[in-house]
């Protein structure tokens, strides 16, 4: 893999039509329809765990979290994640990650949560949600529904409905 340098800054106004034009590219016009865009579109991401990885002035990806309740537990759904096409697999989607999971760890939310693929998610530490501790407002593969403990103590109460 060719790494190249990237810029991480929070995400700022002048970003959000980029954004969501990196969303169309990467998710298409079923994105609506998902699950996790129906939580999300019910509430705003938190501001100081929203970033974007730039390249010479192009936005390279981008990455959201956003307040949910899993059950009484304050947790954060992660996405979404996506990274442009010209900059994939050149370590953007990665430091998003790191950034947005390190900032998370400094605030009071008990887990992450994400719908995504489990063999990109593990090696930030996430795992599958144990099948019917966690459930969404809507149709999603179990395999895919995983979770990262921000605080243990806390994140053994993380258990129910999803709710925004
Ligand atoms: C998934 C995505 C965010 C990865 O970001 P990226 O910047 O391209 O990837 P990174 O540079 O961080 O990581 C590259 C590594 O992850 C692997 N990888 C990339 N996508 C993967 C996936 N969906 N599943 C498993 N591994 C994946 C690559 O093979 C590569 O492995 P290597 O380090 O062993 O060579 C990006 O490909 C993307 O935007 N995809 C479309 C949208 C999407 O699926 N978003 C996630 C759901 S919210």
């Amino acid at each position: 893999m060719c790494r190249l340098d990237f810029t991480l800054e929070r995400e700022l106004p002048l970003h959000v039509s980029a954004i969501e034009q990196l969303h169309r590219d990467a998710f298409g016009p079923g994105r609506f329809a998902r699950t996790a865009f129906r939580v999300r579109e019910k509430v705003d991401p938190v501001p100081s765990l929203s970033y974007v990885a730039t390249s010479h002035g192009y936005l390279a990806g981008s990455v959201r979290l956003s307040p949910i309740k899993i059950g009484s537990c304050q947790a954060l759904l992660l996405g979404p994640l996506a990274v442009h096409p010209d900059f994939k697999n050149k370590g953007a989607g990665k430091l998003l990650m790191e950034r947005a999971v390190k900032e998370a760890k400094t605030l009071d939310y008990c887990a992450i949560l994400l719908v995504g693929d489990f063999d990109y998610y593990a090696k930030f530490g996430f795992q599958v949600v144990p099948m019917g501790q966690i459930t969404m407002p809507g149709p999603v593969d179990p395999q895919r529904l995983l979770i990262l403990p921000l605080d243990e103590d806390k994140a053994s109460a993380c258990k129910g409905h999803v709710t925004a």
